[in-house]
């Protein structure tokens, strides 16, 4: 089934029946980040409520619950009224009993890590070197850390939409048609490059389950029909037919775009925050300014279409 069908479907669906009366959306950032204020998703959310929150999601593309206290089931079944969600392959970081989970974290027990610990290095979005990416992303923060009483961590998004809006129409004529290689294989050998990977090498198996896949520059977005730009720094390889010099100078002068601060909202993360966001609409890149301090994250990936 289309992913966005199976999501409109969802908002029909499984709704629990407290009513949410007094629900406020209040913008955060430039264009993108709204926080959805009197959601209680331990108490229940009516389909009413659960409508103001997609409606959110799709006006602002990143939308933060503040003050939740839930357990791995209650995100779970939360993320699952967004649509289907994707099982990781990175299931030895999977929260206990609950698949859909993944643990972000760089606590280690007993020496061993309990979560995935280099998530978010590079901008990126989830799952883009998929046939079909993740179309949101549900991160719930259960341990944030802090120095001299300062929240660590943030997490940056921007637009994809503002970013391909504001180019020149001369480049908006160069990108049309083209598309680029997205590669998980490549991700990791230019985290190890940059000294920045935490995880065990994939093993030839891992890599022959995950071919690199190209997608559109131009992305189209599945429910609103915007265009946004799709090439990110942790995943993108190449451009089809352009390899070498000018293509890499291509691909690093729209990564440079993308991190204009004018298309940026940071989010600084409270104990408490679930944050779903638009991996059609934004890029987003963690910040690991917390050394040893314990930082722990939930995270639920809702499968999405092919792009075009
Ligand atoms: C991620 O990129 O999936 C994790 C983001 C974060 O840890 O802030």
């Amino acid at each position: 089934m289309d992913a966005s069908i199976a999501q409109r479907q969802r908002v029909s669906s499984g709704a629990a029946t407290t009513s949410t009366p007094d629900i406020r959306v209040v913008q955060l950032g430039p264009g993108i980040g709204a926080e959805v204020k009197g959601v209680d998703i331990a108490a229940g959310v009516d389909e009413k409520a659960f409508a103001r929150v997609r409606h959110a999601l799709d006006a602002h593309s990143v939308v933060i619950l503040r003050d939740q206290d839930i357990t791995p089931a209650q995100q779970t079944a939360f993320a699952q009224r967004l649509g289907d969600l994707r099982v990781s392959f990175y299931n030895r970081y999977a929260v206990p009993n609950q698949p859909e989970l993944s643990v972000v974290s760089n606590i280690k027990q007993d020496g061993v890590a309990i979560g995935i610990e280099d998530a978010g290095m590079l901008w990126h979005t989830d799952g883009s070197y998929l046939k079909t990416p993740d179309m949101y992303t549900v991160l719930y923060g259960i341990e944030i850390p802090h120095r001299d009483g300062k929240p660590l961590g943030n997490t940056l998004f921007t637009s994809a939409w503002g970013a391909y809006e504001s180019l020149s129409d001369s480049m908006k004529a160069r990108l049309a048609g083209l598309r680029a290689v997205h590669s998980f294989v490549h991700h990791l050998d230019k985290k190890a490059s940059l000294g920045k990977l935490k995880r065990a090498p994939l093993t030839e198996k891992q890599k022959a389950e995950l071919p690199d896949v190209d997608h559109p520059i131009v992305r189209t977005h599945p429910l609103t029909g915007r265009l946004g730009l799709f090439v990110t720094e942790g995943h993108t390889k190449e451009i089809v037919g352009m390899p070498g010099e000018e293509g890499d100078a291509l691909l690093n002068e729209l990564w440079t775009h993308l991190k204009n601060p004018a298309f940026i909202y940071t989010h600084t993360w409270r104990k408490g925050d679930l944050i779903v966001w638009d991996n059609c609409a934004v890029h987003h890149l963690a910040v690991f300014d917390y050394g040893d301090i314990p930082r722990r994250l939930h995270r639920a990936g809702l499968l999405g279409p092919v792009p075009v």
